[in-house]
């Protein structure tokens, strides 16, 4: 059994290993990952986009940022993914893991010259550009080299994805890609073509992430489909576009992400019109694969709500206070009669760690059932920017990350202890 399962007993399990057992094993707080469940969501995004009767070729890129985690990424790699980067670390990580370099797309803002240098001394496969000024240094450090860099451009189509405003890239105000207003996009890319030093790949769009909705995508690659043709018919070489990733997830764990209606949609638009497509998903691969584990500390009555105290906290999940973002929370042991109280509601708790800040809360206003100080609780969906945005605030070390494949646990990231964090610093203030 793969995934995030219950037993008869109403024990948690990740792909049948028991997750309390694990807990009790590894300390808390933990990432348990479901190795099964991140190839298994590739392989259905990979078939759903890419149907053995695909008009297209198609290349997916799985966004490295998600999910970082060395063994995943070679787990995903030898399973035929490639990576979406978006910085010279990712970049090692993923070459490390194994993914082939021409496997690998940079995307981002802000690559620095030495990232362009790496990125082209490595040979990855495609930069992808999002201003002119980065445009020009791309150029000029590929002729310097003596080589030639295979560049697409990421557009701003100007569509808001309906997500939350911080992960919204889509819009104009933002500050991603290169606006197809005014032919600003086009003639950059006229430019692009002309340069000795670069070679053009094609166009890329990206316009948010944790999309719910399929609307908000079809417009953007409508506006792609529009440029692209342009382009064409002006006699530019425009080989591949590069559709993003985005595609959400349920937080509320009852259903899986829709691979199928979104490969429809993909193919609607793309059939037959005779571009190669990229895809670069991260959430909807990596989201539903993790859970962060913690263990209760202390209840506390407060004057107006309770709170059950853990030792899991926002620097081990910011998703919640930096976006609302809503994780189901729940009893690791959920026996007897749990799911009944939890739908009478048997406490209404916000459920909080130990960091000095309001903000520190990792469920709101939540009914679970009884639970008593030791009992450990699954944070669900966490698989996707959970660990990778972790942080040493209020000197917490980082939580360990298991990953679980065929019926054994491994560590894939030990935890951290406090003399490690302070062994990366130097005092020379120290009395002595
Ligand atoms: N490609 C590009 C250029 C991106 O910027 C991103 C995500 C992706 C692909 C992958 O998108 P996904 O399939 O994961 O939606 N920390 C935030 C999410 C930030 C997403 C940033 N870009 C969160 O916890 O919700």
């Amino acid at each position: 059994m793969t995934g995030f399962t219950r037993d008869e007993d109403g024990r948690l399990l990740i792909d049948g290993l028991d997750v309390a057992e694990l807990a009790e094993s590894y300390g808390t707080p933990v990432y348990l990952y479901s190795g099964a469940g991140f190839l298994s969501h590739f392989s259905q995004f990979r078939q759903a986009v890419a149907p053995k009767d695909a008009p297209y070729q198609t290349k997916v890129h799985y966004a490295v940022k998600a999910n970082s985690a060395l063994a995943i990424l070679s787990l995903l790699a030898q399973a035929g993914a490639g990576a979406d980067i978006v910085s010279g670390g990712e970049m090692q990580r993923a070459l490390q893991a194994g993914v082939a370099p021409d496997h690998i797309v940079f995307s981002g803002v802000g690559k620095s010259s030495d990232e362009i240098r790496a990125a082209l001394s490595a040979k990855i496969g495609q930069i992808n550009a999002e201003s002119p000024a980065e445009l020009h240094l791309i150029a000029d450090i590929a002729a310097d080299m003596g080589v030639i860099a295979p560049v697409a451009l990421r557009v701003n189509v100007n569509v808001d994805p309906g997500s939350h405003a911080k992960i919204s890239t889509g819009q104009r105000n933002t500050k991603f890609g290169i606006s197809t207003d005014d032919g600003e996009a086009e003639r950059l890319y006229h430019w692009l073509c002309a340069q000795d030093s670069i070679k053009p790949c094609g166009l890329a769009v990206h316009i948010g992430s944790q999309l719910t909705k399929l609307a908000p995508f079809e417009t953007a690659y409508q506006a792609l489909l529009e440029l692209a043709d342009r382009l064409r018919e002006n006699g530019c070489d425009v080989p591949q576009l590069d559709l993003g990733g985005g595609l959400g997830v349920d937080y509320n764990c009852e259903t899986t992400p829709d691979f199928d209606a979104y490969g429809k949609m993909v193919a609607r638009i793309f059939a037959n019109r005779g571009y190669d497509l990229g895809f670069e998903p991260g959430r909807s691969i990596a989201a539903d694969q993790g859970i962060l584990v913690v263990s209760t500390l202390y209840l506390k009555d407060g004057a107006d709500k309770q709170f059950v105290i853990v030792d899991g906290a926002m620097n081990d999940l910011i998703r919640p206070t930096l976006y609302e973002a809503y994780h189901k929370i729940e009893p690791v042991l959920m026996n007897g009669d749990m799911s009944q109280e939890i739908k009478s509601g048997q406490i209404t708790a916000d459920i909080v760690g130990p960091v000095c800040e309001t903000g520190d809360y990792l469920g709101q206003d939540r009914q679970l059932p009884s639970i008593t100080s030791g009992d450990y609780i699954a944070v669900r969906s966490a698989g996707a920017y959970g660990a990778v945005m972790m942080s040493n605030y209020n000197t917490r070390p980082e939580a360990a990350e298991i990953l679980v494949l065929d019926g054994t646990a491994h560590v894939i990231r030990p935890r951290r202890t406090v003399a490690d964090l302070l062994a990366l610093e130097t005092n020379p203030f120290a009395a002595s």
